[in-house]
C-alpha cells in the first residue's frame, strides 16, 4: 500500500528535464520520472550509466532546475521552498570536494567550520565522525595515502556533519573493490540505525539488493519498475541458469524443456544459449539437467549466476537499458552494457 503523501521523505511527479542541445539532439534526461520515498527508509534507484540517476539527484536536492513536474522533499517544494529543503538534507557523491593535502581529521574540521559549528564544536563533529565511520586511527593521514574504501568513507562523514533528515547517497561504492565496497555498506547501514532517510544510487542490482527497503528500477529517465528486493527477485528469479548445448539445432528444444522451471516461463534465447531465470537454483539444476540427458539433449556447459543488470531490465521491461527492443540474437547486448567501471 502506497504510503500517504504527507509521509513520504520525498515525492516526486512527473518530472521531465531535458537539457539543453549540445550540439546532437539528445532525449531528455528525465522523462515522466516519479518516486515516492516513505520516512526512515533507505531507497535504492537502480539504474545503468545514463539513466538519468544523477539528474534526479541533483534535481530532488535543488541543484538543478527541471522543465516540469513537481518534487517534494522533507515536506517542502524544491523550487519554491529551496532553502527548507537544503537545511534538512545532506549530499555524498560525486560532488564532496575532500581536500587531498589534508588529513581526514583537518577535512571534517574544516566542512564542519563550513556548516558554521564553533571551533570546539566542529571539532568534536569531527571525532564523533571519524570514529563512527571507522577512521580514528587513519584520521591523521593525508587523505591522499587513504584507499579507495577510507576515502569514500570520509565522503560519507563530510556529508553527515550536520545530521540530515534526508540523505542522497550517489554511486556510493562506484570503483571500488569488493573489500572497499563492503566498507561503505557498512557505513551506510549505520546511518539508516540513526533513522536518516537514504536515497541511494547504484548501478549494482546486488547493492540495491543489501542495502534498500525498496527499489526503483530507472531506465531512459523514467522509473520502469519498483519493489523490495524480495519482490524484485521473485520476478526476476534469483539466479540464472545458463545452457550452452553442444548443438545449436537443439536450442528451441532446450527452451521448451527448460521452461517449467523458468520464472514467468519466460526462456531468454542469445549468442547460441539459453538462459532461464530460476527461484530455487538446486532444484531447477536438477530437474532441468535430468529432463535434458532424458531428451538425449547434450550441452556444452551449464552454469548458475546472478543476472546482469540488464537482463533484469530485459526480463522485466521486455527491453534493454538503454532502449532497444529486444528481439533476441542480434540486439542482446553484450555484459560490457552493464556498465561496470573501468
Ligand atoms: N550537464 C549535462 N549536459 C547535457 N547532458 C547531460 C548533462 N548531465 C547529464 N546529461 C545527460 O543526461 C542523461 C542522464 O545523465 P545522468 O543523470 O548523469 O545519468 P546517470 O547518473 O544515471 O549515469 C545522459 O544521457 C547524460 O548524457
Ligand atoms: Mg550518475
Amino acid at each position: 500500500m502506497p504510503a500517504p503523501e504527507k509521509d513520504l521523505a520525498i515525492a516526486a511527479r512527473e518530472v521531465r528535464k531535458k537539457y539543453p542541445a549540445t550540439g546532437k539532439e539528445q532525449p531528455p534526461a528525465l522523462d515522466g520520472f516519479e518516486l515516492g520515498v516513505p520516512r526512515g527508509t533507505v531507497h535504492g534507484l537502480l539504474g545503468p550509466n545514463g539513466a538519468g540517476k544523477t539528474t534526479a539527484v541533483r534535481i530532488m536536492a535543488t541543484l538543478l532546475e527541471f522543465d516540469h513536474g513537481t518534487v517534494r522533499v522533507a515536506g517542502h517544494d524544491v523550487v519554491r521552498e529551496g532553502r527548507q529543503v537544503r537545511r534538512r538534507i545532506g549530499l555524498v557523491g560525486q560532488y564532496a570536494a575532500v581536500d587531498e593535502e589534508l588529513s581526514g581529521r583537518q577535512n571534517l574540521v574544516m566542512f564542519a567550520r563550513l556548516s558554521r559549528l564553533a571551533p570546539p564544536a566542529a571539532r568534536r563533529r569531527a571525532e564523533e565522525l571519524l570514529e563512527r565511520f571507522d577512521l580514528a586511527e587513519t584520521g591523521s593521514k593525508r587523505v591522499s595515502a587513504y584507499s579507495g574504501g577510507m576515502r569514500r568513507r570520509l565522503d560519507l562523514a563530510a556529508g553527515l556533519i550536520v545530521a540530515p533528515e534526508i540523505l542522497f547517497v550517489d554511486e556510493p561504492t562506484a570503483g571500488l573493490d569488493p573489500a572497499g565496497r563492503r566498507e561503505v555498506w557498512k557505513a551506510i547501514r549505520g546511518l539508516v540505525q540513526g533513522g536518516t532517510t537514504v536515497l541511494l544510487t547504484t548501478q549494482y542490482l546486488e547493492e540495491a539488493d543489501q542495502l534498500a527497503d525498496h527499489i526503483s528500477m530507472l531506465a531512459r529517465g523514467r522509473v520502469v519498475a519498483g519493489g523490495t528486493p524480495g519482490e524484485l527477485k521473485a520476478r526476476v528469479g534469483n539466479d540464472w541458469l545458463e545452457l550452452v548445448p553442444r548443438a545449436e539445432a537443439d536450442i528451441p528444444r532446450i527452451g521448451a524443456i527448460a521452461a517449467p522451471w523458468a520464472v514467468g516461463g519466460d526462456i531468454h534465447i542469445a549468442q547460441g544459449r539459453v538462459r532461464v531465470p530460476v527461484v530455487d537454483r538446486t532444484h531447477a539444476l536438477l530437474g532441468v539437467a535430468a529432463a535434458l540427458r532424458d531428451d538425449g539433449i547434450v550441452l556444452d556447459d551449464l552454469l548458475i549466476r546472478s543476472p546482469t543488470l540488464d537482463e533484469v531490465f530485459i526480463h522485466l521491461t521486455g527491453t534493454t537499458a538503454t532502449g532497444h527492443a529486444h528481439t533476441g540474437e542480434s540486439d542482446l547486448p553484450t555484459d560490457q552494457s552493464q556498465g561496470v567501471p573501468a
